[in-house]
Parts: structure tokens; sequence; C-alpha cells
């Protein structure tokens, strides 16, 4: 009951793979070193010259290299760990885990008892080694021949000199601060210095709403708040400022009270003297900042120590904070960087995603530094002034990794092939995809068009919550299959269950988890450590649990069909069901509203939301637009309501449970399928609901 028909798809897209059997033995082949007929239509093998060059190059490397990591999980990472600065090493235990609620309380710890600080093994480290003078950032602004560039040396000074204001004004080991940037260089330069005193970082995406960055800061109850007063976004000027200064107001009302808005002046976006301004709390970066010494002495923290918290969706309304420690969490995004994008020391990468989620973080901001690379920051949108924007960047950096997710694919995939091929795109060696399944068509596309048959993909499957990627393809390694996400990374071991918890072996279709934990697991939920085991570790005793389905083919291969839970997944972006039914239902003329997704060209999922008005209130277009205007407020605009559908009544049991299942099925209008209603309350709101379609 809990496979939606996301899901199915992929089931059904599954089914028509030729016969596995033949695929077996040719895998074979390849472990035993023999060529293999590349016609294979469904596997897409990377060029020979790209095996030999790779950091992972055959099967068999990969499944030693697997096998070592699983066997002696110790051995393995804390080798890894020790290409790392510790101040002092762990002792005696590389980790310990209880990942079973059976035997008591959850809890996981890798290198605990080291030392270190994340800041210097991304900035000072490299520094040291001699690379001071290479880019650390690219910085392209929102219109095109806006840009600039750090050096490793400038940034770590930047750095710095951020991390000294911050102590001056009182910001120390373990407090909070939360950042609601654009993508400016100032955002990783943010993260940075936090990490560096030991500041726990909370960054909040700029396009959350004023309550939501308040709720946000409700929860953890920051020193400081650090801002812009507006940025660019396409042809927009968003007031960042003002949404801060509404969500300040509204967590004083609450009780807590902010006492610094550090606020970057934007000057392409807004001039300051034109910013609202409110004396003693708001501060100008550029008045204060310079000012301090461009040297730092760096905070030593445990590895357990908090590094930064990370709001996520969930299946009811309340936001999670995700909380991800310093040690494993470090190791874990560099290792995967490294191996996933087979990154070399000459690559120039670019990562569309931006700081305000999870891949930002990760794979904008540590891993990438931690590796030493040049790294790409974006400010603008991908289709401004025109669709051929991400291509004139790839040519203007010649880019070399280009990571993204597949909503980016199929929207610049309809725009046209001529945005693509009029760049010469040259410089690409590896592609990267992330945040929802990315469907054959689009991964064919990006793999044609854009890296001209010659670039292996990496579809990353991964989640807030486990800090890096878990399924992944090594590229170079094995052969691709449009779709999949392939082999775990190294030290995962995933499982795929049954309803019942049962493991389920071979080909196979179920609910993924994780056995085992792996350095970058969170370790909680900020402040409640109860729903962390509730929702992640009880649904299957024994296991992290990941909200996802997965099917497994003859080969071993993994393919993610979407979330089984109530949370959706739009342009890649998570957001739970009941978050934006919480936000229809205060909207005075909402009595009750469902929320499904439902499958969208573009965006992968949809928002679909059935809405019940108060007795007597008509139906209008302009309600209709007063609800989804009620969303955009509460939430941000990426968690607008796509369709808001009238309902009279919604589908329930007797016990008053809504049948989602059915309103899915009306939403994507699979009317046929509708499956047994008998045991509605009132089996007779489906009609009605079907008789409102399309009004
Ligand atoms: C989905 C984003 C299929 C999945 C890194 C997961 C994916 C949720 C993939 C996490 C992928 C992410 N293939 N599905 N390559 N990557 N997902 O926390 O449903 O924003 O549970 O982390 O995105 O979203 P989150």
């Amino acid at each position: 009951s809990l496979v939606t028909s996301h899901h199915l798809r992929h089931v059904e897209s599954m089914a028509r793979l030729p016969s596995g059997a033949g695929k077996i033995s040719h895998l074979n082949a390849i472990i035993l070193g023999e060529s293999l007929a590349s016609e294979e239509n469904d596997l897409v093998f990377p060029s020979p010259e790209f095996s030999a060059q790779a950091l992972v190059s055959s099967p068999e490397q990969h499944r030693q290299m697997y096998k070592r990591s699983i066997e002696d999980p110790a051995g393995f990472w804390s080798e890894i760990a020790s290409q790392f600065y510790w101040k002092e090493k762990w002792d005696p235990e590389v980790y310990s885990e209880n990942i079973d609620v059976r035997k008591g309380t959850v809890k996981i710890e890798w290198f605990k008892g080291a030392t270190t600080n994340i800041c210097y093994n991304a900035l000072d480290r490299n520094v040291e080694a001699g690379n001071g003078k290479k880019v650390a950032i690219y910085w392209e602004g929102n219109e095109p021949g806006q840009d600039g560039q750090l050096t490793y040396a400038q940034l770590l000074e930047k750095v710095c000199q951020l991390s000294n204001y911050l102590k001056h004004v009182g910001v120390g080991k373990g407090d909070a601060v939360v950042i609601y940037l654009p993508m400016l260089m100032e955002l990783p330069i943010a993260m940075l210095a936090c990490s560096r005193i030991g500041a726990v970082h909370s960054v909040v995406f700029a396009g959350f709403s004023a309550e939501s960055l308040a709720q946000r800061i409700l929860d953890c109850k920051p020193k400081v708040v650090i801002t812009c007063n507006a940025v660019r976004r396409g042809p927009k000027v968003i007031h960042l400022k003002e949404i801060v200064d509404s969500a300040l107001t509204e967590c004083a009302k609450c009780g807590v009270s902010v006492g610094l808005c550090l606020t970057y002046e934007n000057q392409s976006a807004m001039e300051r003297k034109v910013t609202k301004w409110q004396e003693r709390r708001d501060v100008w970066w550029q008045d204060v900042v310079p000012k301090f010494s461009s040297k730092c002495a760096v905070q030593w923290v445990d590895a357990e120590d908090p590094l930064f918290l990370l709001y996520t969706s969930g299946s009811t309304g309340k936001p999670k904070g995700v909380l991800h420690t310093t040690g494993g969490y470090m190791v874990y995004t560099a290792m995967t960087f490294k191996y996933a994008f087979d990154y070399k020391p000459s690559d120039i990468y670019w990562c569309t995603a931006d700081c305000g989620w999870i891949t930002g973080h990760s794979y904008v901001t540590y891993g990438p530094l931690l590796n030493g690379a040049t790294v790409v920051v974006f400010e603008g949108a991908p289709s401004y002034p025109d669709s051929g924007r991400c291509w004139e960047i790839v040519d203007k950096y010649k880019v070399s990794i280009f990571y993204t997710a597949p909503t980016l694919v199929r929207s610049l995939m309809r725009d046209g092939d001529e945005y693509v091929t009029c760049y010469s795109r040259k410089s690409l060696r590896v592609l990267g995809s992330v945040g929802e399944p990315i469907n054959p068509s689009a991964w064919r596309w990006f793999f044609n068009v854009v890296g001209d048959s010659r670039c292996p993909i990496s579809d990353t499957w991964w989640q807030t919550e486990t800090g890096g990627f878990m399924i992944t393809p090594l590229p170079g390694a094995w052969p691709q299959k449009p779709g999949s996400a392939t082999f775990p990374f190294f030290g995962v071991q995933p499982v795929i269950v049954d309803e019942k918890g049962n493991e389920i072996e071979g080909e196979c279709s179920g609910y993924l988890c994780i056995k085992k934990s792996w350095p970058g697991a969170f370790r909680t939920l900020y402040g409640d450590h109860e729903r962390y085991e509730t929702t992640y570790f009880k649904p299957f005793p024994g296991y992290y649990f990941t909200g996802d389905g997965c099917s497994r083919d003859k080969d071993g291969y993994h393919w993610l069909t979407g979330r089984v839970d109530d949370v959706i997944n739009v342009s890649g972006h998570r957001i739970g069901t009941a978050e934006v039914e919480s936000a229809l239902v205060s909207h005075p003329q909402c009595a009750e509203a469902a929320v499904v997704g439902v499958e969208h060209e573009v965006k992968g999922q949809g928002i679909y939301a059935f809405v019940t008005l108060v007795d007597g209130v008509p139906y209008s277009e302009e309600l209709r637009k007063s609800l989804v205007l009620t969303v955009r407020n509460q939430i941000g605009a990426f968690a607008a309501p796509d369709k808001i559908h009238w309902a009279p009544g919604l589908p329930k049991t007797r016990s008053g449970k809504i049948m989602r299942r059915i309103l899915r099925k009306i939403a994507s209008r699979q009317l046929d399928e509708l499956g047994d209603t008998s045991t509605l309350a009132d089996p007779s709101v489906v009609d009605q609901l079907i008789a409102l379609s399309d009004c």
C-alpha cells in the first residue's frame, strides 16, 4: 500500500529491460577483462581512455575496495582519515555504534576522542601544501560578465576575518549561527568561519519565507543571523533583509530575540541607503568584518562535536533539524566527492545546488574544498538570460565536472539542443545528477547532448541525513544503466526489505534500508532524539530506514523509485505534504486540505492539493490564487501547489484517516485504478471529487 505510482512507473520501466541472464555473463566478462559488445542497449560503458585514467578503473578494483570497507571498516576508514590533519588521534576505537533500537538508545560515533577542525583541513592544510595560489572559488553573478574569484590563501583570509568578528561579538564553540544568504562567496565563507571557531551553522535556503525562517530561528536560537540586503535572481530582485526583519519580529513575539543581524551589502542588487535598517541590531558586513585580522587561530573540536544543523522536511509538519558532527562528515564528504566524480587536482568543478540544501553543504563547500578543488559558485538562475547560460559558464571556466539535478536537465532538454550545441563543452569529463530519480530519457539526453556521449554520469543517491553519497556510480569502474544509481559507496550496506522488515535478496523491490553506520551519518535530530529513533530506526528495527523505495535488478544495480512516505520531491526539493497542508488550513476559508505528489514533466513531482472550503464559501479563481499565495508566504515559492482541486469532502476511512492512495489516483487521473473504496466512511465523495476534476 505504500508503493506509489512513481514506484510502479519504475518497476514497469525495469520490466522492459531485456532479460538479465545475458547481462550477468557480460558483467562477468568485464571482470575477467574480456571485451564487451558496447551496443548492449541498456549498458553504457565508460570509454577505455576514461577508465584507464580513473581512480577506480574496473569492477574488480571496486569490488576489492568495497569488500575491504565492509570487512574491515575501522582499518579502511582510519586509513582514509589519516590524509587529514588531526590535532589528536582517535583512541582507541575508530567507531562505535548502536543503530538497533531494540538494544537501547541509537548512538553513532566516528573518530571519537580525536580533535580536528574541518575549516583547517579545507583551507589551511591546502595553503600549507603550497596551493595558496590555486583558485578555490570562481564566482559567477546573476548577470553575465559579473564575476569574481578567490584563491585558497584569499579565501582563508576572508574566513579568518569573519571568524574573528564572530568571536568578537561573542560567538563561541557550540553556539548556533543562522545563515540566510544567496549564492555569494560570502555564503561558503560564513559556513567556514563558523566551523573554524566551532560554532554550529544553520543555513536556511534563501527561498524560504519569513515564517519558515522564523521557525528555524526559534528552534536553534542563534546568537547571530547573517544575511544580505537583496539578491537578483534572473530578472527579479528579492529583498532578503526584509524577510529576515519580519522573521526576527515574529521570533521576538515568541520570546526569542536575536541581538545581531550581520548584513552583507550586495550592491549589485540594492544600495544600502534604501535598505530598511534597525540601528544596533543591524550591522553592515563591509563596515566591520574587513577591520579584523586575516589570521585566526583554529578552535580544535572533538570529532563528534556538532558541525551544522540543516532543517529538512519529514512526514509531519515540523521540519527536522538534522545534526551532523565534524570528523566523520569531513572524511566522508571528502572521500565521496573524490571517488564519485573521479576528482583530479586539475578539475574545475561546478555544482548547481544552493548551499541552502545539503548538496551545497557537502558538495559545494566541504567535500570539494577538502580536496583542494576549484569550485564554481553561481548566484543566478540557470536559464537566465537564456537557456544556454549553463554551457556558457562551463566554457568560460572550463568546467570539467558538472553536477546538477534532473529537473534542470529536463527543463533544458525541453528548451532544445541548440542552446547546448552552440557551446563547446569540451572541458567536460564527468556529469552528475542528484535529488530525485533521473528518468532514462533525461539521462540519455544529458549523456548524449550535454556530454557528447563521452562523459560518464554519476547519479548519486543520498539524503540530508546521510551527509554524503550512499549509492553512486564510480565513473570508470562499472558500465552504467540510464536511470540507475548503480552500487553502494565504500562502507555502505544497503538492504531492501519487505513490509515486515525482512531482507530480500536478489532481484527485488521494497523499502531501502541501511545496515550499519557510515562516517557521514547524522547523529540526531536537534533537540529531539526520540523523533530521530522513531522516524529512522523504529520502522525496521536493526536498520536505518531511508524513506525511499528501491528495486535491485539481476545485476545488482539499484533503482531508486522515490519516497514511500508523505514526503514529495519537487524539482529536487524535499517537501512534506503535511507542511503544505498546514499552510493551506491556516487560510481562513480553508477547512481541510490533503496534499499528494503527482508526476510532473519537468519538476519530477508536482504538488496537488485537495481543498475543502469552510461551509458556504464559493469556489473562485481568486480564492485559488489566495490559497497558493498563503503557501508561498508560509513556506516559500518552491512549495506553491501546482493544482488546487476543490473537494466537497475527502475520502476517509471510518476511523477518519484520509486515504491518500485514492487521492493520488484521482490526481493522476488513473480512475480505473481506484481500488476498493467500500471501506470509506462515505464512498460518494470519490464521485464528487472526480466530477470536480477539471474545475
Ligand atoms: C531523493 C538530497 C533518486 C530521495 C541529496 C531521497 C534521489 C531524497 C536521488 C533526499 C537520486 C536524492 N536518485 N532519488 N540520485 N538523490 N533522491 O534530503 O527520495 O534533499 O530520499 O537530499 O531525495 O532529499 P534531500
